[in-house]
């Protein structure tokens, strides 16, 4: 049928009938809200590359979880900003350190909010990288090799042992972000050994090297201090290697899927969506909010009306969860109505 026959937009006719035939919903049940959390007593230091956000103590962290989830987000995911870096990044397993601390306690004033450890190497090494680095001299050595080249095996077994440490002291859902071959298998592998057969695990499958990081690394403090991370995030070029990278995840035992990060890689969520049938996230990483924000600040663009667009479109692509900074707005967005 061709016009005037068909008319579309009669299904546009006000927002009752654009509400009936909407066909993606976004709601608080689908929103992750990320949490930066660091040592000492009522912190609250602005990111100033992330405005709206700051590194929290445990104190203001369990505040602002008493808040989320108030508000009906069902998680929060922690980066830990340690006290102490190191080559192996030791904060990462100790069972002291930043992020056990605060799992542990939000865990214990909002029992139901799902706890997520964000587990990588990165904001606990001095190199700032996602392992343990090949070095002359050092452990795991290999000549072969080149010097400061991310050592795959060696960072395995402390993804592992971390994993078992942050679900102990209360994170419901291990979220490995390292990009390192193995890390699903062998940290769900670490977890059953430990009695953690209920703690699971999202992958993050398929995470690009992206300039959209930017911001966080001021969040974490966990710039690389040389080079990038190419050689173990995937290259921006590439779809059907991610297809290859969720498979090994889905493989290796993932409980949940991962794309990392989101507007630029839609393609990539809708590919993934339609190949497995697990649930799947999506970042909308540090970047992506931030560069909205810069401009909305500038007066450039309506901050509420671009950001619910893309959460949209995110899901859209077949995101069932999306990690945002904007969770607690979006939430308090639509409960305004939009
Ligand atoms: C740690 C990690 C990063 C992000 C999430 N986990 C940094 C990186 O990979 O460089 C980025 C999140 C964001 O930009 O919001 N590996």
């Amino acid at each position: 049928m061709a016009y005037p026959a068909s008319r579309p937009r009669r299904l546009r006719l006000n927002e009752n009938m654009r509400r009936m035939v909407r066909e993606t919903s976004l709601s608080a049940d689908s929103l992750i809200a990320p949490l930066f959390v660091r040592h000492g007593k009522g912190v609250n230091k602005p990111i100033v590359s992330m405005p709206g956000h700051s590194q929290l103590s445990v104190d203001t962290a369990v505040r602002e979880a008493e808040t989320l989830a108030e508000l009906g987000i069902p998680a929060v995911l922690l980066f830990g900003i340690p006290d102490h870096k190191d080559a192996v990044g030791s904060e990462n397993f100790d069972p002291e350190g930043i992020v056990p601390q605060a799992a542990y306690a939000i865990k214990k004033a909002v029992p139901e909010l799902l706890v997520i450890s964000d587990m990588c190497c990165c904001e606990y090494t001095d190199h700032g990288h996602c392992g343990v680095l090949n070095a002359a001299g050092a452990e795991g050595y290999n000549e072969r090799l080149p010097e400061g080249y991310l050592l795959n095996d060696p960072t395995l077994s402390i993804l592992g042992k971390a994993s078992v440490i942050h679900a102990q002291a209360g994170a419901d859902i291990i979220a490995p972000s390292g990009m390192i071959d193995g890390m699903i298998g062998v940290i769900r592998a670490a977890l059953d050994g430990a009695g953690l057969e209920h703690t699971s695990v999202m992958s993050y499958a398929a995470k690009y090297a992206s300039g959209f990081y930017g911001p966080f690394r001021d969040a974490a403090e966990s710039p690389p201090s040389f080079g990038d991370r190419s050689s173990y995030q995937m290259d921006p070029a590439n779809s059907r290697e991610a297809l290859r990278e969720v498979d090994l995840d889905v493989a290796e035992g993932a409980d949940m899927l991962m794309v990392k990060p989101a507007l630029a890689y839609l393609d990539i969520i809708r590919q993934v969506k339609d190949r497995h049938n697990l649930p799947l996230a999506a970042y909308q990483v540090s970047g992506e909010y931030s560069m909205v924000k810069a401009a909305a600040e500038k007066g450039w663009i309506d901050e509420r009306r671009v950001a619910l667009e893309t959460l949209m479109s995110i899901r859209r692509a077949g995101a069932d969860m999306i990690i945002t900074y904007w969770a607690k707005d979006a939430v308090r967005w639509l409960r305004g109505g939009v």
